[in-house]
């Protein structure tokens, strides 16, 4: 068996966790590959909502199980918090957890340091999540981080206080940041003991024997490809590969082995965070998309910057990932709209492209537009692809010429429910 991607193809939050959540009955293994709690994933359905950070979210569904991969970065805190919220929920996730031992930790001073730099940075900060991510991925490409599999190997205090002197000694140049580390550190010692307890396994082994053994397994993606560390608008990205071929890296399986790769993508488009947006809208009609899409970040609660589908960046995320198929999202939120512009090119350079360049900074890039006709239906109680309206159903085919790939899903709303398979 293949191992199947989903992931994100625009700036994140284009609602990967609903669509895992709808898949996973088809899979036995819900596998996380990249990113941590910077990720917010929200699922919905019998009236309740849930939002996941580092858990994968096929955790709902029983008999699944669900692996954290090496490429995955933890803090205990959260996931002990996770955990916890899970049980409240009335599911215990633990039976099926399988964590692996390769992921790597982060520490209440990878958390500091996020902070303290983004402080530094003033102005020109990325917008982390503050969740310690990039000083995490550094120690780890710096061969400094602590890992899961640290936690069993009897030099878990060592390592764990050689790389707290590392970091205190980098805070001093950060003469302004202030901070109070005792008051956390005694809560992460008590978290990352608890998840020591938990199933840490060799992720590598378990996902290519069950394989071989015919399970099917899919791989959850974080964040989206345009935050991607190598392809997306660096430097406001995260620091770890989102996009298909993070799945060999974060899972320890061989690109033969990847399957369909399916992305995943809003009918329009938002951003969190700081860094260039070239179809974003700073007007009341991008005021009108964030409440009516209820735009707010599930793990910072920010407002996302919302603008309108960009087939430029569209297609190329679909490049770089390999996409086979599509998921397109919130469809519903743009009901009503009189037109739906779509930008089709960018000017740039003195000409016309359809390739993304190397900067797409407003300087850089003039979106051009295409208006495509708009949908005045409420597309919220649709459940079959004969029920939607003939203007989405031509925006739909738009797309799918485009990318010369099919949309196969079309989700009309947050729940589980909400959702078209074509
Ligand atoms: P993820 O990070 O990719 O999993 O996405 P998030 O959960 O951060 O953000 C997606 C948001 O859109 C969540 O609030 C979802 O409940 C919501 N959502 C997902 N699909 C749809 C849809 O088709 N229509 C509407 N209106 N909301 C949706
Ligand atoms: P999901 O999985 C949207 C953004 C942050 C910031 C940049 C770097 O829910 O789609 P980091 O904390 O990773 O160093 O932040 O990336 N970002 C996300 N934006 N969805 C996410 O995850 C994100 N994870 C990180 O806002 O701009
Ligand atoms: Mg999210």
């Amino acid at each position: 068996m293949k191992v199947d991607v989903l992931l994100g193809l625009q700036w994140g939050d284009e609602g990967k966790g609903k669509i895992v959540d709808v898949l996973t009955p088809k899979y036995d293994i819900i596998a996380r590959f990249q990113g941590g709690p910077n990720a917010g994933h929200t699922l919905i359905f019998d009236g309740k909502k849930h939002v996941l950070h580092t858990i994968p979210s096929g955790v709902f569904r029983p008999g699944t199980k669900n692996v954290v991969g090496n490429g995955v970065v933890i803090d205990p805190i959260i996931f002990k918090r996770e955990i916890t919220q899970l049980l409240e929920a009335g599911v215990d996730p633990r039976p099926d957890l399988l964590i692996s031992r390769r992921a790597h930790l982060i520490t209440p001073t990878h958390r500091l340091l996020d902070a303290a730099s983004e402080q530094a940075k003033g102005k020109a900060k990325i917008g982390s999540t503050l969740k310690g991510i990039g000083p995490t991925y550094m120690d780890k490409t710096g061969r400094n981080g602590l890992r899961v599999g640290d936690l069993t190997s009897g030099k878990f205090d060592e390592r764990y206080q050689a790389l707290r002197t590392k970091h205190l000694g980098l805070l001093q140049q950060y003469p302004n940041f202030e901070y109070d580390l005792e008051s956390v550190e005694d809560e992460w010692m008590a978290a990352v003991h608890e998840l020591g307890e938990l199933q840490l396994i060799d992720t590598e082994h378990y996902l290519n024997e069950a394989l071989d053994a015919g399970k099917r397994v899919l791989a959850e993606g974080a964040q989206g490809t345009m935050l991607d560390i190598d392809f997306g608008t660096y430097p406001f990205v995260t620091s770890s590969n989102t996009i298909a071929a993070g799945a060999c890296n974060g899972l320890g399986v061989g690109p033969g082995r990847i399957g369909e790769v399916i992305g995943i993508f809003k009918a329009y488009c938002t951003r969190v965070g700081s860094g260039p947006f070239p179809t974003e809208l700073l007007d009341a009609t991008g005021e009108e998309l964030r409440q009516a899409g209820g735009e707010f970040g599930a793990t910072t609660g920010r407002p996302r910057r919302c603008g309108w589908l960009d087939l430029v960046q569209l297609r190329y995320a679909c490049r770089v990932n390999g996409v086979t198929q599509l998921a397109m999202m919130k469809a519903d939120v743009l009901s009503g709209l009189e037109e739906v512009p779509v930008a089709h090119a960018y000017a740039h350079a003195g000409g016309t492209t359809q390739n993304l360049p190397y900067g797409i900074e407003p300087d850089e890039v003039t979106p051009a537009y295409t208006n495509h006709v708009g949908w005045q239906e409420d597309l919220t109680g649709i459940t079959t692809e004969a029920g939607l309206p003939d203007s989405i159903k031509s925006y739909i085919a738009m797309v799918e010429k485009e990318m010369a790939t099919p949309i196969s899903i079309v989700s009309v709303g947050p729940d589980r429910a909400q959702t078209i398979v074509r």
